[in-house]
């Protein structure tokens, strides 16, 4: 199955996206994560193109787009892949098309996160991550380190207010217009919105997992 999460920055995409590729035994492709990695090494042949997120802005398509297409030609990606953060703009999504079409695959179901921006500002200050696991937490679970890793967990570069409203902006311009694309497709498409502060992850993913039995997706 080929998944594609939508959704503003800070609406629970790679939060949700670990758990739901775990439950489904696919793979979890993050091109967010993707760029930060690349950004922690000053070799690697893309560092002066992925410089841009440190400002909220998108990384250029063409770069996108081969970064997914070699990604994808991996083992473990066969068993079908939960893409968060890609495609972001009409001419990703047309691409990942096209390299779905050559592997005889498409996107079968697109879930798309609504929340309110004052939920959004509250996560992304407040949000950590594990370096080495990349899992997801925010300061209000009282963690100060990975409990499966026990590293200590970081804030992210990007999650600073400036940058937070830069990443609203792209989103609105940029990523927006695919909730059309994609509902004029042939994917199931499922709109969640969690407009209710209080609705914890794990209450997001029972929604989940019943729109997903409600529609014969799973069983
Ligand atoms: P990326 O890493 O994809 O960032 P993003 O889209 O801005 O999304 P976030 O990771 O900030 O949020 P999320 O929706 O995953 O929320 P999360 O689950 O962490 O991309 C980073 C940058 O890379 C981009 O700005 C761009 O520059 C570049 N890039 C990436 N892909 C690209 C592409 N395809 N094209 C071009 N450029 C690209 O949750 C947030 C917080 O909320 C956490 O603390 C979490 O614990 C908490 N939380 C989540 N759900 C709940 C809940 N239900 N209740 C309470 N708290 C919750």
């Amino acid at each position: 199955m080929y998944i594609v999460l939508l959704g503003p920055p800070g609406s629970g995409k790679g939060t949700q996206g670990q758990i739901l590729a775990k439950f489904l035994n696919i793979s979890h492709l993050s091109t967010g994560d993707l760029f930060r990695e690349i950004l922690g090494n000053p070799n690697h042949p893309l560092y002066p193109e992925v410089q841009v997120v440190k400002e909220g802005k998108l990384v250029s398509n063409e770069v996108v787009n081969r970064v997914v297409e070699n990604g994808l030609e991996k083992p473990e990606h066969a068993r079908g892949v939960l893409f968060d953060g890609f495609p972001r703009t009409v001419a990703q999504a047309e691409a990942l098309d096209r390299i779905l079409g050559k592997m005889g695959k498409k996107v079968d179901l697109v879930i798309d996160f609504d929340v309110s921006r004052e939920v959004l500002l509250h996560r992304l200050l407040g949000r950590r991550i594990c370096p080495s696991c990349k899992k997801v937490f925010h300061i209000k679970q009282g963690y100060a380190e990975c409990p499966d890793c026990h590293v200590a967990l970081i804030q992210r570069d990007d999650d600073n207010e400036e940058t937070i409203m830069e990443r609203f902006k792209e989103y609105k311009e940029k990523t927006a217009p695919l909730q059309a694309y994609y509902r004029n497709s042939d994917a199931t498409y499922i709109s969640l919105t969690v407009t209710d502060a209080e609705k914890t992850p794990q209450d997001v993913q029972e929604e989940i997992i019943g729109e997903l039995k409600k529609r014969g997706i799973i069983k």
